[in-house]
């Protein structure tokens, strides 16, 4: 054992703890903290005034983060942004706000309370737990739809520049980005290669606050918005279709479906670029590896290896041609409609 780290019973209590720190970055998260940092430490007290929030409570959580390196405690009950704290920024080149609100948001919350039934069933744990799907349960709740969707723009920011270093899209004239969201990643396509024309399609309520995104990153004219269902059906006329965060939301025999949606749409020789996480070696890659338990308690989906992407490729007539790895641990599997 290195000298540095803690006994192995203080190194598990900390892992068996990290809900803790979960729902405290959440709480800060909501409240905006770091938006209220972002021109210099201010006291506990300011934040509170600031959060409507209860002043002596307030100063507790932050230094609690502040133990945690998301805050810097500066005396005087004053806190500053650490590195870690600056990514919760609305405003962060890489922000993970959205994702750490999403996060703590008790439906989702809740689902992980049913990993106990997933491992001894096989069953999905949000079903099990709220009696629907993800998908159902969010479009009934507009407030934890657009929470979700804020969620994966954020996540679509911090993985863009990696993915645009790791893949050339710009040898493309039109992307049909499948499930794209509010259009976070094919935005920032757009927005490198000012030839490129997308087509941006999700759920009609997902696709409906695309509008600001788009026009944020100065592409709207250049992106055409569809609602619609990828089990019914994709745009045509695209020469690559995308599928980002996609395929690991499903097991193997609906991933096939949306696949031939695609297939259907696409005339032979398009490109088919599916942006997904390898699983990984064992023992390593542990965001992998959790991602993998977040999406069978979640959605009832899977992380796969590349073998298993060139799997499914193949079964629905798609040539595999290569995984391109990037600087973060998602990669760009391409294939080609044969
Ligand atoms: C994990 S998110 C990924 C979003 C986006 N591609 C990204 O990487 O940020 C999965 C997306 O699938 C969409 N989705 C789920 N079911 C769908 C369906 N039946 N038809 C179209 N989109 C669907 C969701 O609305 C959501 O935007």
């Amino acid at each position: 054992m290195d000298s540095n780290s803690p006994r192995p019973s203080v190194a598990l209590r900390r892992l068996v703890n990290g809900y803790q720190v979960t729902q405290a970055i959440h709480v800060a998260a909501v409240l905006g903290i770091a938006d209220l940092l972002a021109a210099g430490p201010r006291s506990s007290d300011a934040l509170a005034a600031a959060t409507n929030t209860h002043p002596g409570t307030l100063y507790r959580l932050l230094r609690a983060l502040a133990g945690v390196g998301v805050f810097h405690e500066e005396g005087d009950r004053s806190f500053a942004l650490t590195e870690l704290g600056v990514c919760l920024r609305s405003d962060a080149p890489e922000p993970i706000g959205g994702w750490a609100a999403f996060v703590g948001e008790a439906y989702h919350w809740q689902a992980w309370s049913g990993l106990l039934h997933s491992v001894r069933t096989g069953e999905n744990a949000f079903q099990h737990v709220h009696g629907t799907d993800p998908w159902t349960f969010r479009a009934r709740h507009p407030e934890l739809s657009a929470g979700f969707d804020r969620a994966m723009t954020d996540l679509s920011r911090q993985l863009s520049a990696a993915l645009l270093a790791a893949y050339d899209f710009g040898r493309f004239g039109q992307i049909v980005d499948v499930g794209g969201g509010n259009g976070a990643f094919l935005a920032s396509i757009l927005a490198k290669h000012p030839h490129l024309h997308g087509v941006l399609c999700d759920q009609p309520h997902v696709v409906s606050g695309a509008g600001p995104v788009l026009a944020a990153a100065g592409v709207a004219d250049r992106c055409e918005v569809v609602g619609g269902s990828f089990f019914e059906a994709a745009p045509a006329g695209g020469d690559a279709y995308i599928l980002k965060a996609i395929l690991h939301d499903w097991e193997d025999a609906p991933c096939i479906q949306i696949l031939q949606t695609c297939r259907r749409a696409m005339a032979a020789g398009t490109v088919l670029l599916v942006v997904e996480r390898d699983l990984g070696q064992p023992n390593q890659d542990p965001d992998a590896k959790f991602s993998d338990l977040n999406m069978l308690v979640g959605p009832m989906g899977r992380e796969r290896t590349p073998e298993e992407y060139a799997a499914l490729f193949a079964a629905v007539g798609f040539r595999f041609v290569r995984f391109a790895p990037s600087a973060v641990d998602t990669g760009v599997y391409e294939g080609v409609a044969a």
